[in-house]
């Protein structure tokens, strides 16, 4: 059973999930990575020279891959949600686990970084604000919903990894 991590941009889906891998003596796999790597081109240069639709179907191809895995922990990219048939695939075998945040946490988290191409416009909180608005019924498709803000990422992994129904969840092997 995977350890699935959902979320919108800067809520901590990698960095956490990468301790809570760690702990767990799990294997870590981000989706944004394994594009990045199987492509040879950065998200935002993917963005760029062919547009997001391209690499939203990019991004279901890898995802059918990484649902393939077992005991794994997977951090996917925030767009990963809009597609229902990615998360039908990630549940096959895995916990879906979202983590949010507030916009205003968000904002500060993701501001100084120019990889994300969907907040390199103007008004980057009101943009973040806009797509968490459209995406909410998306992100609630999880298992588990974890809030992040004020948190740091160490305490993230640590509520995750102690939470009671989590970890019967993983113990009995299902949603
Ligand atoms: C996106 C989130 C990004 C990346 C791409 C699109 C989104 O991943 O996949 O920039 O649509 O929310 P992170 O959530 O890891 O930043």
């Amino acid at each position: 059973m995977n350890l699935v991590f959902t979320g919108f941009m800067g809520s901590g889906k990698t960095a956490a999930g990468k301790i809570v891998a760690k702990k767990l003596g799990r294997s870590f796999y981000d989706t944004d990575e394994m594009i990045e790597k199987d492509s040879g081109f950065s998200i935002r240069e993917i963005f760029e020279k062919s547009g997001e639709d391209i690499f939203r179907q990019i991004e279901s191809k890898i995802i059918k891959k990484v649902s393939e895995f077992d005991n794994a922990v997977i951090s996917c990219g925030g767009g990963v949600v809009l597609n229902p048939e990615n998360i039908e695939n990630l549940r096959k075998n895995g916990i879906v686990i979202n983590l949010y945040a507030s916009p205003e946490e968000i904002f500060e988290r993701v501001k100084r970084n120019t990889c994300r191409p969907l907040l390199q416009c103007k008004n980057p909180l009101e943009k973040i604000k806009k797509l968490l608005e459209e995406r909410k019924s998306a992100y609630a498709n999880n298992d588990i919903a974890f809030n992040t803000d004020g948190l740091t990422l160490e305490q993230v992994a640590n509520i995750i990894i102690n939470n009671d129904v989590l970890n019967k969840k993983i113990k009995e092997g299902k949603k």
